[in-house]
């Protein structure tokens, strides 16, 4: 089958780059992604690419190459899945807040509308594609759903994650390190595999395009962020012992990344991983495996999470224990809020779980991030229900200026590293600052030499 229409339920972070890529090198097909909400979808059809409702650097561009000639933003979800050969479904699944394992395993209710809907409305045969991440063996529910209130149409499904990260989203995507496709073994599903690889194969090279069944394809999503993040969680128990015994974790980090098998990235230490995925996914894995009564592997995988946690608390109770155990009316500024640079996005940020403490010992924060709008972070912190709105609109004054943002201050705190901080002129911040002047650096990016030289009194994580 040769695909020419492809539509992708959902307009998020994962829907609306992904599918602007693919109409990007796949002109001769026409991509539609649809929304239910609406203001989304006006965001992403803005005249103005600069305007579109996801910041990612590069993706304006290609918005603006391809929209209008064969990529389309839509709220008209029926009419999208009726004309596509191929839906992709890129909801989102975030983790259960209500009934059985609420706070642990994701919840499919928007999969399972988008699969009613499908079933509702396809007059003939379809592929439907996983792209959110989802439990293994999904994609059985989603069959079920889909065979028995269907119009009798026949349904291939294929699990095809996404593995890109946000800040970084279009080069991933134009070179990703592989793309994966799961599908029945039938000659209907190797037929749907093949039509999906020929659609990537447009530029992927093709031998990194791996085939496997569905379950190793949903299983191998979540085993990739839990090794991620377990990465990271481990890195950020070295920085703890790094300064209780006088090492230095960056150095630590960068003699065992020197070692092959081992490897350099993704063992920089923080304030702790953030964004919407790292956390669900692996506590959606914990809860897979405790349903299959693998209580050790749950376990395991669990600690990765409690250590997280760990380290964002044990950097807002440094903050408080240097600064003479009061942090009481003190003004404390943050620069970043997002959860990583080169995104607006705040889910799940470390920064909002270091603001909530730091506001219950009674602190001011000021916030300078250069995506981030103070909306975005007001409502953030009200997600966690600790106070009333107003209480929280009182703790928080944004800045849309880093040196206003710093003057006055107690204590200064890095929660992103935005490249920009590193180019600031210090001196004139540690000027403007009450004495002794305080430099929480939650993500090892500036110079401690030069910044001790100037006055500050610098903390990094793990030094
Ligand atoms: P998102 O919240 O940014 O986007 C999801 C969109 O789906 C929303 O705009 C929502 O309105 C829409 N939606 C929900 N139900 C719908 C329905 N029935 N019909 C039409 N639209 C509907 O989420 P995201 O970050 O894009 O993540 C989507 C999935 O991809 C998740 O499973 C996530 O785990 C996975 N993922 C995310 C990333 C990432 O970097 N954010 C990377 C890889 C995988
Ligand atoms: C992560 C994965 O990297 C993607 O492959 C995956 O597709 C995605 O999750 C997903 O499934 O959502 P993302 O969360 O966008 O991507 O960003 P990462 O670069 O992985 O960073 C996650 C968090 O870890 C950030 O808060 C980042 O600052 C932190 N981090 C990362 C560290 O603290 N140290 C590191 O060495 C690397």
């Amino acid at each position: 089958m040769k695909i020419t229409k492809i539509c992708c339920i959902g307009a998020g972070y994962v829907g609306g780059p992904t599918m602007a890529v693919i109409a990007q090198k796949c002109p001769h097909i026409e991509v539609t992604v649809v929304d239910l909400n609406e203001q989304r979808i006006k965001d992403w059809n803005d005249p103005n690419t600069e305007n579109i409702p996801i910041y990612e650097p590069g993706l304006s561009e290609i918005v603006a190459e391809a929209r209008g000639r064969n990529l389309f933003f839509s709220t008209d979800v029926e009419k999208a899945i009726d004309e596509a050969q191929v839906i992709f479904i890129s909801v989102n699944t975030p983790t259960k807040t209500f009934g059985k394992g609420k706070g642990m395993v994701a919840d499919l209710k928007y999969i399972e509308l988008c699969a009613r809907q499908i079933a509702k409305v396809a007059k003939e045969n379809k592929i439907v594609v996983e792209k959110s991440t989802l439990p293994v063996r999904t994609a059985e529910a989603i069959k079920s759903i889909l065979d028995n209130t269907g119009n009798g149409v026949q349904f291939q499904i294929l699990s095809n994650p996404e593995f890109l990260a946000e800040g970084t989203a279009v080069t991933d995507l134009l070179n990703p390190d592989r793309i994966l496709i799961g599908g029945d073994t039938t000659p209907e599903g190797e037929d749907a595999i093949s039509a999906l690889v020929d659609v990537y194969a447009n530029w992927v090279e093709k031998d990194k395009i791996l085939t496997t069944n569905v379950w190793s394809s949903e299983l191998s999503k979540l085993t990739a962020n839990a090794f991620l993040a377990q990465r990271i969680s481990s890195i950020n128990a070295m920085s703890e012992l790094c300064e209780k015994t006088g090492a230095n974790v960056n150095e630590v980090a960068k003699a065992i990344g020197m070692d092959s098998r081992i490897g350099p990235k993704f063992l920089k230490a923080s304030v702790g991983f953030g964004g919407s995925c790292f956390q669900k996914d692996i506590l959606n894995l914990v809860y897979i495996a405790k349903s299959y009564g693998l209580n050790e592997v749950a376990d395991y995988w669990e600690q990765v999470i409690i250590m997280n946690d760990h380290q964002k608390r044990r950097f807002s109770n440094k903050i408080v224990q240097t600064l003479y155990n009061t942090v009481a009316d003190k003004k404390i500024t943050f620069l970043g809020w997002a959860f990583k640079k080169d995104t607006n996005d705040t889910r799940e940020s470390a920064t909002i779980y270091v603001a909530d403490d730091l506001i219950n010992e009674q602190a001011n924060i000021s916030v300078y991030d250069p995506k981030v709008s103070q909306s975005k972070m007001l409502s953030d912190l009200d997600y966690l229900q600790t106070r009333s709105s107003e209480d929280n609109s009182k703790a928080l004054t944004v800045f849309g200026d880093p040196y206003e943002a710093c003057k006055g201050a107690h204590a200064i705190s890095i929660l992103t590293e935005w490249d920009e901080f590193a180019t600031y002129d210090w001196q004139k911040i540690y000027d403007s600052m009450h004495k002794p002047a305080f430099l929480f650096d939650g993500r090892n990016i500036l110079e401690a030499k030069e910044l001790e030289a100037i006055g500050f009194v610098y903390k990094g994580i793990g030094s």
